[in-house]
Formats: C-alpha cells, structure tokens, sequence
C-alpha cells in the first residue's frame, strides 16, 4: 500500500490531488483539514485546525499510524493562506503574522518533523512534498506575510533534504509552486482592493482571459511527479517543469 497524509484536501489543489490519487485503489489518503469533503473507502479524514497549535500537537499521533504495511509514504504540506491582504504598517494586527505562519510554516514544520521521526524505522522510499509558491521568491505588495512564509517553506525544504543526503536516507523532500491555479484562493485575491495590493488587476484578467489553471490539471500533474520522483533533483521545482 501507499500512504500519501495530504493537508488541505478538501478544496482546490487538495481536493483533486488526492482524488486523483484515489482512482488507484493501491493508494490509501489521509487527508488533513477542517472540513471533510470526500467519500472514499481508501480515504480518512483527520479533523484539524493548523490555527491551533496545541491542538495539532496534541493530534499528531492520529495522523501519522504505524502503516507498516507501507510500501511508500508521502507528506503532502499542501494547506495554505494568503491572510489578509494589506500594507504593513497600515493597521494590520499583528495576530495575522502568526496565524499565516502557523498554517503556512509552524505546522508544517510540525508535520515534516513528525513525519520523519514516526517513519524512520520503517525502510520503504518516502516523499515530502510542500506546496510554495512563487510567492516565496518575489515580493508581491499586500502579501507580505504569505510571501515570507512560502519563502520560509522552501528553506526548511532545502535545508531538510541536506540533511537526509548527509544522513543517506530515502527521504525526498520537494518544495513545489503550483502556478495560478483557480481556487477559492484565487477568488480572494481578486477581490482585493487595488489600494492594499498594486497588481490585482493582472489577477483580475487571469481569470477574465481563462489563463487560471484548473485544480484538476494541477492535482493529475502533481499525481503524476508524486509516482516519478526520482528523476527530480532539485529541491525548488515549478508546476511548469512537469
Ligand atoms: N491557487 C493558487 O493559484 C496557488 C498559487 C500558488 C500557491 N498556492 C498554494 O497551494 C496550496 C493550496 O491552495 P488552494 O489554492 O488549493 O487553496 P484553497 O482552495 O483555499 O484550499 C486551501 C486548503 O487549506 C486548508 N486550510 C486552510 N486553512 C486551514 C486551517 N486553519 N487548518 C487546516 N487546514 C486549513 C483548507 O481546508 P479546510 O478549510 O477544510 O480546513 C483547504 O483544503 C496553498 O498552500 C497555496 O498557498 C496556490
């Protein structure tokens, strides 16, 4: 069996990633968020909240099972937020720094870290995958937090995979932007107002001239990489690459 424990599997890219990875039946998905909204036989769903780091600490346990018939394991850090979008310094609460970096950083972290710990002993390959965006590599106005976070994703991929080399471990760990893709997500940046974020208008015509890619698209490209890691290399890879 392959186990592939995918945050934020209930909507957007998620969603059709591990409804893609679904159709096999020799892949089991745990999938980790606040809602369920998939019925599957080879799916669970492990209610959390990534805004409550006590709770997720205290949960750990229930999303990584023994598995020791696995064959593959896969860490999938897909759930994320953008926050709210504004200037810093233009009454912003300094409450939302945390709460993006919780859900975006602090538990991934959290999860990569328990991952590789729970699963050490057993000998199968095992992937972890963290969802960035490029977002992590240039500064977009308004999304300072979310910025920073993505940027901090891809460091603690890049630095976490050195050390599984030095270690020689059959751990893979990959940080992945998944292009502008068309999600709930992506509805909430073209609503933004143009006076907290300069650029929305491009966002606005994504959209308006079909350039949004479809989660499906994404979550079947995704699948695809998940199964064929082992011609990737690099750490920092892009949607557009696959
Ligand atoms: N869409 C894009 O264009 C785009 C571009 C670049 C990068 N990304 C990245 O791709 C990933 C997926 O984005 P998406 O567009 O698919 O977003 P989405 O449609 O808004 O879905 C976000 C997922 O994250 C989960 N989530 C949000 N807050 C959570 C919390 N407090 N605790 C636990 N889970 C939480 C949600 O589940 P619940 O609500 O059920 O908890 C949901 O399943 C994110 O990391 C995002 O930064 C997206």
């Amino acid at each position: 069996m392959n186990y592939y424990i995918i945050t934020g599997a209930s909507k957007g890219i998620g969603k059709a990633l591990a409804e893609e990875l679904l159709k096999d039946e020799n892949n089991h998905v745990v999938g980790v968020c606040r809602t369920s909204t998939i019925q599957h036989p080879n799916y669970r769903h492990q209610p959390l909240d990534f805004s409550d780091i006590a709770a997720v600490e205290h949960n750990l346990q229930k999303v990584f099972l023994p598995y020791k018939d696995a064959e593959k394991l896969v860490l999938v850090n897909n759930a994320g937020v953008l926050g709210d979008i504004g200037y810093v310094g233009e009454g912003m609460a300094n409450e939302r720094f945390e709460f993006v970096f919780d859900v975006n950083v602090i538990v991934p972290a959290m999860l990569m870290n328990t991952f590789l710990e729970v699963y050490r002993v057993l000998d199968c390959p095992k992937v972890i995958l963290n969802i960035s965006s490029g977002a992590g590599k240039y500064p977009i106005d308004g999304w300072a937090a979310y910025c920073a976070s993505k940027a901090a994703l891809d460091m603690l991929s890049m630095t976490m995979q050195k050390e599984q080399e030095v270690r020689g471990s059959n751990v893979q760990i990959f940080s992945l932007s998944p292009g502008v893709v068309d999600t709930g997500m992506q509805e909430n940046i073209r609503e933004a107002d143009a006076g907290q974020f300069s650029t929305v208008q491009k966002f606005r015509e994504y959209k308006a001239n079909g350039d949004l890619a479809s989660p499906d698209e994404v979550g079947e490209k995704i699948a695809r990489f998940l199964q064929n890691t082992d011609k990737y290399n690099e750490v920092l890879l892009s949607v557009r690459d696959m």
